[in-house]
């Protein structure tokens, strides 16, 4: 595209190798449709057509022709069978990876990947091993004991924490080589830290939200902001 920014260059990873349970549709939900495209397709085309390469995306057993279907017409990806648990797809994505400089790693079940956060990630590569789009909490928080309020907890600190993540390569490499537990971590961001390397926060955005339930297949239309730029 003649009008794309300039871009570092970089490799990413789309995680669609889940049974997405939550969604309650008839295939893995990374498969259904979503704004007349399956939902895995969105994030992939964005990442392909801002420069990623090589794009490797870990898929479920057995669910390699459904990808393929997904992603029909389109060039530029490989796949690889993911694992059990999303650690373990990352892991196995990442070995299939066989050189680069920076990663994106990105749930397939965040379709709508606006461009600004891929810039902001990259730029922030230059001065840390790891990035990751937030979001501040806007709602006051409850702890729940017993099915009532027992304490509340500070939300000032706290942010939501969205995907694509990015990561200088070696890095995240190492460190999930060095993670024991693949069955633990949230998170890459979490795996990087717990080898010692520093995540930058960098501004997410709403349109990132995860597809995880069935009621969030019934909104199919961009929701209408009236004079609110948000990039
Ligand atoms: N994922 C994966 N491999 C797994 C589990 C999850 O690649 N073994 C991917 C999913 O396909 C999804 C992303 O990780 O794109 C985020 O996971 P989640 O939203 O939990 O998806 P599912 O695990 O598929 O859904 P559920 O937990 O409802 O079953
Ligand atoms: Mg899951």
């Amino acid at each position: 595209m003649d009008d794309a920014p300039t871009l570092p260059s970089f490799a990413a990873i789309v995680v669609a190798a889940g049974k997405g349970l939550r969604a309650g549709q008839p295939l893995p939900k990374q498969f259904a449709m979503w704004r007349g495209k399956p939902v895995l397709r969105h994030s992939v085309e964005t990442l392909l057509d801002a420069g990623a390469r090589p794009l490797v995306i870990a898929v479920p057993p057995d669910g390699e022709q459904a990808v393929l279907d997904a992603l029909a017409g389109l060039e530029g990806f490989a796949l690889v069978p993911g694992g059990t648990t999303r650690q373990q797809s990352v892991k196995k994505a990442l070995a299939a990876v066989e050189s680069a400089e920076r990663i994106l790693i990105h749930d397939a079940a965040r379709p709508d990947l606006p461009l600004p956060v891929i810039e902001r990630l990259l730029a922030a590569l230059e001065h840390h091993p790891g990035a990751i789009p937030v979001l501040p909490v806007i709602d006051s928080l409850s702890v729940e004991n017993d099915g009532v309020m027992s304490g509340t907890a500070p939300r000032e600190q706290l942010r939501r924490v969205q995907t694509p993540q990015a990561f200088r390569f070696d890095a995240i490499f190492r460190a999930h080589q060095a993670w024991e537990d693949e069955d633990s971590a949230g998170d890459d961001a979490q795996v990087l830290r717990a080898n010692g390397g520093i995540v930058a926060h960098v501004q997410g955005d709403e349109r990132l939200a995860k597809l995880t339930f069935a009621e969030d297949f019934m909104i199919q239309q961009p929701s209408i902001r009236i004079g609110m730029g948000f990039d």
